[in-house]
């Protein structure tokens, strides 16, 4: 009788596990796999063997995810990590540096912490895998897959039905143009023309993945990057005074971004190219009541605006806006990947 009611505790206990982690549901993921290519907002562990100070796998980053500290930028789930549970799998996609040949049918992670589109971006930091050099790794990945399904034909028919997710561009900006003592690039160029020099890069990388198989891509527009804890102390603004600078080159990089996901849906018409617009996410305290802007985010930060390691973090970790000085909170990220599912969801 005993063992009976602990069998049944047992069932009960693993009903609720696996209702409140999606994770463990096993079933069919509505896509067969999920690649995806970017910086810091969805990096998960690439940096981790780089040397770059741009790596986070320590404490507190990690403290709420299952894992620990495995890299990613945040105490818990980066945004891809939230669109794979919606999107049904059974987990997380692997990061490229680390993943075995067993894993990759299903997906992986490209993304690289301080990357951006143009080669030079975030090398202030050290050593990132730049966008361009991410499609370099997918086109070995793919062929590895062709390898593994028999030819390139069956390869590609599968890779057509997979999601992939980009992420870039931040950091052209927040580390390149708006970083002088580094980069000439604000010297060379005005905001329009940076912007349009940054869109002309990402279109040739587009048409490389097209390339390479994929057809049903999520492009994610820029954050107000103006208004990160490091943006406003780097600018003396008072918290939450977002610095307009900033938000207005991001503004003309995200309206060019979805201009050139419509030129290349009318172009490429067999692919679905998805502009998801996360520029009106309020990241001011004002515009979201709820929310409580901690001055440097939720974690003590160095002089670089990563979280002190081992340091303590704010107690509401769920009601903040931002995590460390540039990494918005789950709550956030919850949201993100809120967008891109529902927009995703008529084409996968
Ligand atoms: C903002 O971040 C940069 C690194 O990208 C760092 O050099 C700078 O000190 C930070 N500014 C502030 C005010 O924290």
């Amino acid at each position: 009788m005993a063992s009976v009611r602990k069998l049944l505790w047992l069932v009960l206990v693993l009903f609720v596990e696996c209702f409140s982690f999606h994770l463990c549901i096993h079933g069919e993921s509505q896509v067969p796999c999920y690649f995806i290519f970017g910086d810091s907002f969805v990096d998960n562990g690439n940096n981790n063997n780089l040397p770059t100070l741009a790596k986070v796998n320590y404490l507190p980053y990690g403290m709420d995810f299952p894992a620990g500290p495995t890299g990613r930028f945040y105490n818990g789930l980066t945004p891809v990590d939230i669109i794979a549970e919606h999107l049904g799998f059974d987990n997380y996609v692997p990061p490229f540096a680390t993943a075995s040949d067993s894993e990759i049918l299903e997906g992986l992670n490209y993304a690289s912490g301080s990357a951006g589109i143009r080669d030079e971006t975030g090398r202030n930091w050290g050593v990132n895998i730049n966008f361009n050099k991410q499609i370099e790794n997918h086109r070995k990945i793919t062929s590895r897959i062709a390898g593994i399904l028999g030819n390139k034909r069956s390869a590609d028919d599968y890779l057509s039905k997979c999601l992939y997710t980009i992420v870039v561009g931040s950091n052209d900006y927040i580390n390149n143009y708006f970083m002088p003592m580094y980069y000439d690039t604000s010297r060379k160029y005005s905001p329009e023309q940076y912007a349009d020099v940054l869109i002309d890069q990402y279109s040739q990388n587009l048409r490389s993945l097209y390339l390479l198989g994929a057809r049903i891509v999520s492009l994610q527009g820029l954050l107000p990057i103006g208004c990160t804890p490091n943006a406003t102390h780097s600018y003396k603004r008072a918290a939450a005074i977002c610095v307009d600078s900033m938000n207005n080159a991001a503004y003309l990089f995200n309206q060019r971004l979805k201009s050139l996901a419509y030129r290349l849906n009318q172009e490429l018409s067999d692919a679905k190219f998805i502009y998801l617009n996360v520029f009106d996410i309020p990241l001011t305290q004002t515009s979201v009541p709820g929310l409580n802007v901690e001055i440097s985010g939720c974690c003590e930060v160095t002089k670089n605006s990563l979280c002190i390691p081992n340091k303590a973090s704010c107690q509401d970790r769920v009601l903040s806006l931002f995590w460390d000085g540039f990494h918005p909170s789950e709550a956030i990220n919850k949201i993100i990947a809120g967008i891109t599912y529902k927009a995703v969801l008529p084409f996968i």
